[in-house]
C-alpha cells in the first residue's frame, strides 16, 4: 500500500473496520486450528505410547518335557520357550536334568524347570544347582510362604522365577511383590472345578498393568485353542500350550478342504502350458 492508498483507507471507517474484523477472524482461525493441531498431536503421542506399550508380542511356550514335541514346534518356527513340571517329565521316563539339557539346546527362549522342596532353603539348592545348566532356565516356584521367600532370594540373585500353580489374583499380587519374573495362572484346572478361569486372567493383567508391575502373564494349564483366543484377548504375555492344542490351532477344515480343491483344479490345468513357467 503506497502513501495516497493508506491516507485513503484511514479515512475510509468502514474499509478500516472490514479490515480489522479480517484480522480478528484470522486471529480466531488461528486459534482454532491451533487448538486442532494440539488436540491431533496429544492424540499421536498417547497412540504412540501406547503402541510402545505394546510391542511386545504374545509370546508362545510349549507346556511338554517331550523332546520329540518340542522339536516338532521348534520347526514350526513360532516356538518362544518351554514349561515344565514334574508331572510332564515323568511321563517322558527320563530324568530330570537329562530331559532340560535336552531342551535348552533345542529351544533359545525361557525354559521353566520346577523345584519340588517344600522349604526355602531346600527350593533356593535347588534353584541355583538347575540354574547352572543354562541362562535360559527359568525356576518355577510354587506360590507358598516358602515359595514367596525364595522368590524373593532368588531375584535379588539374578535368578529367573515363573511363580507356579497361582489360582488368583492375590497370590499373583504377592509374588509380583516378591520379584517374580513370571506367574503362571492355572486357567483350566479352574475351570475343571467350576470357576472361570479366564476371569482370573483378567484381573491379574488389569492389576499388573495398573502397578506397571514387571511380572509376565503366562496363561497355563491351556485345554482347547479357544482358551488361547481368550488369553490373548485379555492382554496376557504369554501362552503355554500342550502340544495338541498347537495342533489344533493350526488345523482347519476349509482350509484342508481348500488345498484339495486347488489342488484338484491344478491337475487339469495343460502340462504343456505348466512346464513352460516351472
Ligand atoms: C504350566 O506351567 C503347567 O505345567 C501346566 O499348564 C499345567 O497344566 P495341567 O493343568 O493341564 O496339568
Amino acid at each position: 500500500m503506497n502513501f495516497d492508498e493508506e491516507e485513503s483507507f484511514k479515512k475510509t471507517p468502514s474499509r478500516r473496520i472490514e479490515k480489522e474484523i479480517d484480522v480478528e477472524l484470522l486471529k480466531d482461525k488461528i486459534k482454532e486450528v491451533s487448538k486442532k493441531v494440539d488436540s491431533i498431536s496429544e492424540q499421536l503421542s498417547n497412540a504412540f505410547s501406547k503402541s510402545e506399550k505394546k510391542k511386545e508380542r504374545l509370546k508362545i511356550f510349549l507346556d511338554t518335557a517331550d523332546v520329540e514335541q518340542i522339536r516338532k514346534a521348534h520347526s514350526w518356527g513360532i516356538l518362544d520357550g518351554i514349561t515344565t513340571n514334574p508331572t510332564l517329565v515323568s511321563r517322558t521316563g527320563r530324568g530330570f536334568r537329562e530331559c532340560i539339557e535336552e531342551i535348552v539346546s533345542i529351544v533359545d527362549g525361557p525354559i521353566s524347570a520346577e523345584v519340588v522342596s517344600l522349604d526355602s532353603k531346600g527350593m533356593v539348592k535347588e534353584a541355583r544347582g538347575l540354574s547352572k545348566i543354562h541362562k535360559n532356565i527359568v525356576i518355577k516356584v510354587p506360590i507358598t510362604p516358602e515359595g514367596l521367600k525364595t522368590i524373593k532370594i532368588l531375584s535379588q540373585e539374578g535368578i529367573k522365577t515363573n511363580a507356579t500353580l497361582c489360582f488368583s489374583p492375590n497370590q499373583a499380587i504377592l509374588v509380583a511383590k516378591a520379584g517374580a519374573s513370571y506367574v503362571s495362572p492355572f486357567i483350566g484346572r479352574l475351570d475343571d472345578i467350576g470357576h472361570d478361569g479366564m476371569q482370573v486372567v483378567r484381573d491379574i493383567v488389569k492389576i499388573y498393568n495398573n502397578y506397571d508391575f514387571e511380572t509376565k502373564v503366562i496363561v497355563a494349564s491351556i485345554r482347547h485353542p479357544m482358551h488361547v483366543v481368550e488369553a490373548a484377548k485379555t492382554g496376557a504375555h504369554i501362552v503355554t500350550v500342550p502340544f495338541n492344542v498347537l495342533e489344533k490351532m493350526v488345523k482347519h477344515a476349509l482350509t484342508d478342504v481348500g488345498i484339495q480343491r486347488f489342488l484338484d483344479d491344478w491337475a487339469k490345468v495343460p502340462k504343456g502350458e505348466l512346464k513352460k513357467y516351472l
